[in-house]
């Protein structure tokens, strides 16, 4: 048996929230239970966000009352204020992210404050989440390059990672938003984040904009990371990064660690079920 990596499933959030067509709640349901049948441990569901601010995810308690819970999968979600935390333990989620960012210009868009205040803001949420001993990720974007600010440096993301994982995430996964990372930038930034967080408490999550993420998944297996956030189908974008593609697909990315010797514990005859339906969803005839 190789060494294990995790493949963390993000399609349904990540991928679906940039999505211009409104995709019904039964799509969506029916993609989380058909990743469900696929081996992951995690899967994130959905975001309880401002509606105004990402129209695609208002549905999120929906999905989560509709969805069948497979055993031994905790399903996810974004709670980036008090307000979403709330609705996120009402709906039943196992975890919740919170999100900031290593650039002022991407936090500022994303979620309409700087990066001070931001890990201010989270601190409520962390509180809240620890009296109900609600596990929480951290997310920091922008972890190399970023669509308003350019080329971010790697103490800014340590900074920002240290801080998440200071408030008490259990995991803090680097996003590189709009897929400009190489692997030179990302061992970089890799280097600086592993000085204030345990590499064995990082996660990759890229997007594959410029085809690098796989080149990028390589350079973080090189410096000890083990988690990798993906999507099916390839799905997604964020919609506060213009020109951000897609995740860097689930069936590539657990292809490639097979191929190199890793162990995902995926079905992947479901994952590829699962990537057809996602496709599907994409061009709108699903
Ligand atoms: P704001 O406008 O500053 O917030 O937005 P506010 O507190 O002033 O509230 C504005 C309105 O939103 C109010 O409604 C609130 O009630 C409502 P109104 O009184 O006007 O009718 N509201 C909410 N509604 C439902 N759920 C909530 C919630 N919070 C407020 N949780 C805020 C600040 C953070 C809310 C907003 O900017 C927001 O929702 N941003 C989310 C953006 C987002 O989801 N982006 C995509 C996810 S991040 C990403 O994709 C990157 C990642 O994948 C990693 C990577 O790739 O880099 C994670
Ligand atoms: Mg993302």
């Amino acid at each position: 048996m190789g060494e294990r990596v995790e493949i963390f499933e993000v399609g349904p959030r990540d991928g679906l929230q940039n999505e211009k067509r409104l995709i019904p709640v039964t799509e969506k349901i029916a993609l989380v239970d058909a990743l469900s049948r696929a081996g992951f441990q995690r899967i994130e569901v959905t975001s309880f966000v401002s509606p105004k601010w990402v129209p695609q995810m208002a549905d999120a308690a929906e999905v989560m009352a509709g969805i069948t819970r497979a055993p031994g999968v905790r399903y996810a979600a974004l709670a980036p204020n008090l307000k979403g935390f709330e609705a996120a333990v009402t709906a039943g989620v196992d975890e919740v992210a919170i999100f900031g960012a290593a650039s002022e210009g991407f936090s500022r868009a994303n979620i309409n404050v700087g990066i001070a205040e931001s890990l201010e803001r989270f601190r409520p949420v962390m509180e809240a989440a620890r009296a109900v001993g609600m596990p929480v990720r951290g997310y920091v974007s922008c972890v190399t390059d970023c669509p308003h600010d350019g080329p971010v440096v790697p103490g800014a993301v340590a900074r920002v990672a240290g801080a998440l994982y200071a408030m008490g995430c259990y995991e803090v996964s680097l996003g590189d938003t709009i897929g400009a990372g190489r692997p030179e930038t990302i061992a970089a930034m890799l280097r600086a984040v592993a000085d204030v967080v345990p590499v064995d408490r990082l996660a990759g999550h890229y997007h594959d904009t410029k085809g690098r993420a796989l080149g990028n998944i390589d350079a973080s297996l090189e410096a000890g990371l083990r988690v990798f956030d993906t999507a099916v189908g390839g799905l997604g974008g964020c919609p506060y990064a213009p020109g951000a593609a897609g995740n860097v697909a689930t069936e590539a990315v657990a292809r490639h660690l097979a191929a190199r010797g890793f162990e995902t514990g995926l079905d992947l005859a479901a994952v590829e079920a699962a990537a057809a339906m996602a496709r599907g969803m994409r061009d709108g005839d699903a």
